[in-house]
């Protein structure tokens, strides 16, 4: 071998182990970056798991939340909220108990895709401390490993269910999934369970008041118109006298009348013979005797039966204005003349009207009609005549008096009686206020006077000065209005 060969050799020997060593640093370096790039995969697995849990996790609290703000009553809330936990826990069970008084009751809800056996339903019953009254501020956990025969744990929670019933939710989660943060979220679900049912019974019991308010208007508008009837009544009570005396006038002439009458039947029967028998003898002087009688007879016959038939009219008129007054409408559908209404009740209240009050009425003939109830609205005119004729004591005047103001039909019962102080004023309207004697005055007829001027969306106001007078001033809107 020449020295050039080996030259050559030598050359070739030092490139080799060059390479080798070049060979030998990429491979350590290829193994360095395979570490790194495997552990820099198994961190991102990891974080995906981490990311795919965290979405979970939100997507049940988000679910969760949104049940409980879902209007939803008590049991249908625990439902689904049990179902989505037991769901997101991976759970063997989930349940949810009730105590009453410190008492298990045999009532249970369960998720709806864990259907609960009674030999589960026994088992799980002994995780509830059922004498327990408080509401437990965390969940209590137990390993059952030994009683399931497998790696799992028993947590327990409570939480208001009413008045006096608690719930105790029940899971069994396997072991494996139990850790910090699922116990965190489990307790997030339990304050969102107990807001949500605080909310869901503040709702009920806000339902029921607002039922039993219903009930009580219901009841109180009853009442009212009970009153409305009570009032009436009342005034026909205070009028029955007045009405007694009015129909006993006509009714006493009308029974002397005929008792006359009924006395000169005899006498006229005799003259009638005597007349028969003269006129048969041609006795001229007891023709014309008898002719005079009977004229004066048949005359006097005939003023009484006018008077009776005055009187008859009188009793049938007094009548009917007590057949409207009586009479209870309720609808408010009339088209009222306010001046028939007063001119009604006007015949009524003169009944019990001394002489010594004068009543007047100017009444307005351009008067438009209302909408109403006109038998309503006699009551009320009635119970302001009443209010009046008391007031001034059987001595004083009585003014009624009716306007049309633009689209207002005015009506003013004016007296000069006792008239009110501030203090009969401030309570003027309110029910049962009466300065009247004991069983002369109920106190409602104002009170009911204005819910009834209220119902017809009239206005009442009143003037008064002691020892001058009182005004009354009723507006309503007339129909179409
Ligand atoms: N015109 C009036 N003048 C003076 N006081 C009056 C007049 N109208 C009402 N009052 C006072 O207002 C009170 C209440 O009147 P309201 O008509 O409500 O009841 P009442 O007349 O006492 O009893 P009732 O239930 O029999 O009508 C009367 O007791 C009286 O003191
Ligand atoms: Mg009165």
């Amino acid at each position: 071998m020449g020295q050039q060969d080996k030259t050559r050799i030598e050359q070739l020997e030092r490139r080799l182990s060059r390479e080798k060593a070049a060979r030998l640093a990429s491979e350590k370096l290829l193994d360095e970056y395979s570490a790194k790039f495997f552990s820099a995969n198994e961190k991102l697995k990891q974080s995906l798991l981490i990311a795919q849990r965290k979405q979970e996790e939100i997507e049940y609290l988000a679910r969760t939340g949104f049940s409980i703000s879902d209007k939803q009553d008590p049991d249908t809330l625990i439902t689904s909220t049990l179902g989505l936990t037991a769901d997101f826990c991976k759970a063997d069970m989930a349940v949810c108990f009730f105590t009453k008084n410190g008492q298990l009751t045999d009532r249970c809800i369960s998720s709806a895709s864990l259907p609960l056996n009674a030999e589960h339903k026994d088992m799980l019953q002994h995780f509830v401390p059922e004498d327990c009254a408080d509401i437990l501020d965390c969940w209590l956990i137990e390993n059952i490993s030994a009683q399931m025969g497998r790696s799992c744990w028993a947590v327990c929670a409570n939480f208001t269910y009413s008045e006096d019933a608690l719930g105790w939710l029940v899971l069994i989660i396997p072991a494996n999934y139990i850790d910090e943060g699922l116990l965190y979220l489990l307790d997030a679900y339990l304050k969102y369970l107990r807001t949500g049912l605080a909310k869901s019974l503040s709702t009920q019991a806000v339902d029921r008041t607002a039922s039993s308010m219903q009930k009580v208007q219901t009841e109180l508008s009853a009442t009212k118109q009970q009153l409305v009837v009570a009032d009436r009544m009342a005034a026909l009570g205070f009028l029955a006298s007045g009405v007694a005396h009015e129909i006993n006038n006509p009714a006493a002439f009308i029974i002397a009348n005929n008792n006359s009458m009924k006395n000169m039947m005899p006498p006229l029967f005799e003259l009638a013979n005597n007349y028969a028998i003269a006129c048969r003898n041609g006795d001229q002087e007891n023709i014309v005797h008898c002719e005079n009688e009977l004229n004066a007879m048949n005359e006097e016959i005939l003023l009484m039966l006018e008077d009776n038939e005055y009187g008859l009219n009188r009793i049938v008129a007094i009548s009917e204005s007590l057949r409207t007054y009586s009479h209870f409408g309720e609808q408010l559908t009339d088209t009222v003349d306010l001046n028939e209404c007063i001119s009604k009740m006007l015949k009524v209240a003169k009944t019990s009207l001394p002489d010594t009050v004068s009543m007047n009425f100017d009444m307005a003939k351009d008067l438009q009609v209302i909408a109403g109830n006109a038998s309503q609205l006699e009551q009320v005119i009635l119970n302001l005549l009443v209010n009046a004729i008391d007031a001034v004591n059987e001595h004083g005047n009585v003014d009624i008096c009716t306007r049309q103001v633009e689209n207002e039909v005015v009506l003013t019962i004016k007296d000069s009686g006792q008239g009110m102080d501030d203090v009969v004023k401030a309570k003027l309207f309110s029910p049962f206020f009466t300065t009247k004697d004991v069983g002369k005055g109920t106190g409602l007829g104002l009170s009911i006077s204005q819910n009834i001027i209220d119902a017809h969306h009239g206005q009442i106001s009143v003037e008064s000065e002691v020892g001058v007078g009182t005004c009354f001033t009723i507006t309503f809107p007339c129909s179409g209005n």
